[in-house]
């Protein structure tokens, strides 16, 4: 069997002589860029013309807030800061002022009441008012006035006429009608307040002086009103 006849494969360049020609190439579209360059120097092209200016570069290097946010936030705290100042100065200007009920008050005539507790101005003042024919101290007919507040914890004792007692219904102390405790945990009687006759007859109770039983204060004068 004869040989087939072999077709000649075109010998490639040497690498060498690739990379020269390349080198030989650069400095030619160099040239031709620089003569379009030459060409249009001077001159303003349509493209160049339509293109949107650039807004001037901002210095800020918060890419959340602007340098004018900062401004604002600070005044704004700053503003804020004096604000709370001016009202704490003008808090002082103004005294604490409690409207507390008057501590001397007057309840009516002696001839308004008759004998025993009466609660008319428990709940308006704090105060039972009690007519008696015999004090326990003084032993003679007139009035005291009772402070309605257990000497236990400080509850309001109840006042039931039918078992003639006061009755705490926090925890069950018992007081006569004189004031005097006999059940439960309260440790000493109930308190007197002053109690005098007002220039126009009525009688004045007087919150702001109290007299205890255990420190002698109902045989004072100022705790009981004679008739
Ligand atoms: S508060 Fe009155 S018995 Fe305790």
């Amino acid at each position: 069997m004869a040989d087939e006849p072999k077709t000649p494969v075109p010998e490639s360049p040497p690498a060498p002589a690739v990379a020269k020609k390349a080198a030989a190439a650069k400095p030619a579209a160099t040239a031709a860029a620089a003569g379009n360059d030459a060409k249009l120097a001077g001159r303003t092209t349509t493209a160049a013309a339509r293109r949107p200016k650039k807004a001037p570069a901002d210095d800020d290097t918060s890419p959340l807030m602007g340098r004018r946010g900062w401004m604002g936030l600070a005044w704004g705290a700053f503003t804020a800061a004096n604000a709370g100042c001016l009202a704490a100065t003008g808090r002082f200007m103004f005294p604490n002022v409690l409207n507390e009920p008057p501590q001397q008050f007057t309840v009516g005539f002696p001839d308004d009441y008759g004998i025993g507790v009466d609660e008319r101005f428990k709940d308006t003042q704090g105060v039972w008012i009690v007519r008696t024919e015999s004090d326990y101290t003084h032993e003679a007919p007139g009035f005291y006035a009772l402070f309605s507040i257990c000497t236990h914890l400080g509850c309001t004792p109840n006042w039931l006429s039918a078992e003639n007692k006061f009755k705490c219904p926090c925890h069950g102390s018992g007081f006569r009608p004189t004031g005097i405790n006999f059940e439960g945990p309260a440790p000493r009687p109930l308190e007197r307040t002053r109690i005098a006759l007002a220039e126009d007859g009525q009688i004045l109770v007087d919150k702001g002086q109290k007299f205890q039983e255990e420190l002698g204060g109902w045989a004072d004068q100022d705790s009981f009103l004679q008739t």
